[in-house]
């Protein structure tokens, strides 16, 4: 048999996604993959009802149904607190992973180097390498998740091509402050290099913690390629509705790549997600109350079990410290908290470039009674780990 390309060895499947695969094994409750089990809006589901009925449901312009793209880019010019023109800056994509992907293959020549920051979401390392780049990797170190200001400024000496921002982030839950921002973008524009933000949890904060637009930053949009999605926004991880904003003469660029990679995303749901890019203010934040309730709930139970964690400040993750029972494999452990407890979560390890081990991620976009349910889980966790780990 023919071998199947190099790139692919340098990197696994997705841990993310096996853990949804062993929570369905050991029927436990699945708080790895980070998606909703509660409805989206109903008048979006309403939408969707009237566009499978009525269309469209042939290809849409590749680079995005023109009315998806005209309410996208109010919405956004108006968030972001700049002008966007839906023509020029915007290409609807098959979510912020494909947003993600082209905006790599748009920025990078093979052999090009591109700055991660460490936690990052596995997502970003496969896109460098299938882009032909090369990760350099600094560090966000725990708790508090801040970076080395002279860590960072050594990488940017390296000369990448690009910087990945995933703010707010997973798994850390940091939201970076405008001062870190405003550091990084001066190492941007001295070094000459794309910044690539994934900001899917741009509405998904809590107080005090606010979002900063890295592309809203002074000199910044001519540098910066901005990659967001509906999915967790309108709870629709399903629909497969994401973009990529930035200025058009790399849009442009993007088109291509995008074209040729998936042609354009659904077109019945883009016309059906018009609707919610239409919703007023009054959403934004009923939805920040929500996750904000669901946080606290589920923050209570792992004070409760007497666990440490970070406080999340955004997205909808929280990092808990497993140290204290004295595993030195935090995979061995998330399958045995699957197994024995009946919560999964994410082994930390495969969201660190640093041999990380003592974490694991669990989300929280969750109905109060899933919560309640691996929350009730979790305060028998001490009592059977005491019964050692073949319980
Ligand atoms: C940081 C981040 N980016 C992107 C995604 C995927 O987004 P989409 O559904 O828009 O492809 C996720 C999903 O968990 C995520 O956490």
């Amino acid at each position: 048999m023919p071998k199947t390309s190099g790139r692919l060895s340098q990197f696994t499947e997705s841990v993310i996604r096996r853990m949804t695969r062993v929570a369905n094994q050991f029927g436990a409750v699945n708080l790895s993959q980070g998606f909703p089990d509660f409805e989206p809006p109903a008048a979006l589901l309403q939408a969707a009802e009237r566009a499978a009925r009525e269309g469209p449901h042939q290809y849409a312009i590749t680079w995005g149904a023109a009315n998806f793209r005209a309410a996208l880019a109010r919405k956004q010019a108006r968030r972001m607190g700049l002008p966007l023109d839906p023509d020029a800056n915007v290409v609807v994509t098959c979510g912020s992973t494909e947003a993600m992907m082209a905006a790599m293959m748009t920025a990078c020549n093979p052999g090009d180097k591109v700055i991660i920051f460490s936690p990052f979401y596995e997502n970003y390392v496969a896109d460098t390498i299938l882009s032909g780049a090369e990760p350099i990797y600094v560090p966000l170190r725990p708790p508090d998740f801040a970076f080395d200001p002279g860590e960072l400024e050594r990488a940017f000496a390296q000369g990448p091509r690009a910087l990945i921002l995933c703010n707010p982030s997973n798994p850390s839950g940091k939201v970076f402050t405008r001062e870190e921002l405003l550091f990084i973008a001066r190492l941007a524009e001295a070094h000459d290099v794309f910044v690539i933000t994934d900001e899917v949890y741009e509405h998904i904060l809590y107080a005090p913690h606010q979002h900063t637009y890295f592309a809203s930053l002074p000199g910044m949009f001519e540098r910066t390629i901005s990659c967001s999605s509906l999915s967790k926004t309108y709870s629709i991880t399903g629909w497969r509705l994401g973009y990529l904003l930035g200025p058009e003469a790399v849009v442009n660029e993007a088109r291509k790549v995008h074209d040729f990679l998936t042609v354009g995303a659904p077109a019945p749901l883009q016309e059906a997600a018009v609707t919610a890019l239409g919703f007023g203010d009054d959403y934004y934040l009923d939805l920040q109350a929500l996750y904000t309730a669901k946080r606290d709930l589920f923050l209570g139970y792992l004070d409760r079990a007497g666990l440490a964690y970070t406080r999340p400040q955004g997205a909808y993750y929280v990092l808990v410290d497993i140290a204290e029972f004295g595993w030195a494999d935090d995979v061995a452990f998330a399958e045995w908290l699957a197994r024995a407890v009946g919560v999964a979560g994410v082994p930390g390890s495969s969201f660190f470039r640093e041999p990380v081990r003592h974490l694991i991620r669990f989300h929280f976009a969750k109905r109060p009674e899933t919560l309640a349910a691996a929350g009730e889980r979790l305060l028998g966790l001490r009592e059977r780990a005491r019964s050692g780990p073949d319980c």
